[in-house]
């Protein structure tokens, strides 16, 4: 059986963590952000400093690309803003604490880490996959990537039923910070 996975999610959620692992399972792995670079495809930077990618010509040139793939894995913040020629999407999920402290270790300066922070609150990544993609699925990554992985296998045998998108809610979180102040 072949599977063409993308794998989405806020950045620092553990995208190249899991693609990594994947590959040592057998899945070649596609790097959005090589593609951008490799092919040029930004034009300028917004106020964060991040680049503003030619979604459609991404899309396109990463389509050709999957066309002739078998087993792979698509990673990229970016996959859950197209229609990638991919079978099912995962989109990465980190408790907002975790993810605070990973950005924060990554030295991201508190604009962009509270943005980011945000979309992971506000689900985001899943909302914007549901709305390009017909499989979507959720994995908690805020602990053990070994998990991850056999949680991800038991979705590619279409065992994995309980992770469809929907099921992370960090509603009790998304309080504290809006409500409470963080
Ligand atoms: N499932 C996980 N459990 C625990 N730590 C993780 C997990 N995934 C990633 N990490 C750690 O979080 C950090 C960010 O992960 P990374 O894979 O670079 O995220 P992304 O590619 O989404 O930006 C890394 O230090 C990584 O080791
Ligand atoms: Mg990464």
């Amino acid at each position: 059986m072949f599977m063409r996975i993308a794998l989405t999610g806020v950045p620092g959620t553990g995208k190249t963590a899991i693609a990594d692992a994947l590959a040592a399972k057998g899945f070649e792995v596609i790097c959005l952000n090589e593609i951008v670079d490799k092919k040029k495809l930004w034009s300028g930077k917004d106020g964060f400093g991040s680049r503003i990618v030619n979604l459609r010509k991404l899309e396109h040139e990463t389509n050709k690309l999957l066309s002739k793939k078998r087993n792979c894995v698509v990673e990229g913040h970016l996959a859950c803003e197209m229609k990638l020629k991919c079978d099912l999407v995962i989109v990465c999920r980190t408790k907002p604490h975790v993810l605070e402290s990973r950005l924060r270790k990554r030295g991201y300066p508190e604009k962009k880490l509270n943005e980011n922070l945000m979309c992971e609150l506000l689900d985001y990544c899943t909302i914007k996959s549901l709305g390009n993609y017909r499989k979507v699925y959720e994995v908690e990554t805020s602990k053990n990537v070994k998990k991850n992985i056999e949680e991800i296998m038991r979705i590619v045998k279409g065992k994995g039923e309980k992770f469809k998108a929907g099921w992370v809610r960090w509603g009790k979180e998304l309080r504290k910070t809006v409500l409470e102040g963080g």
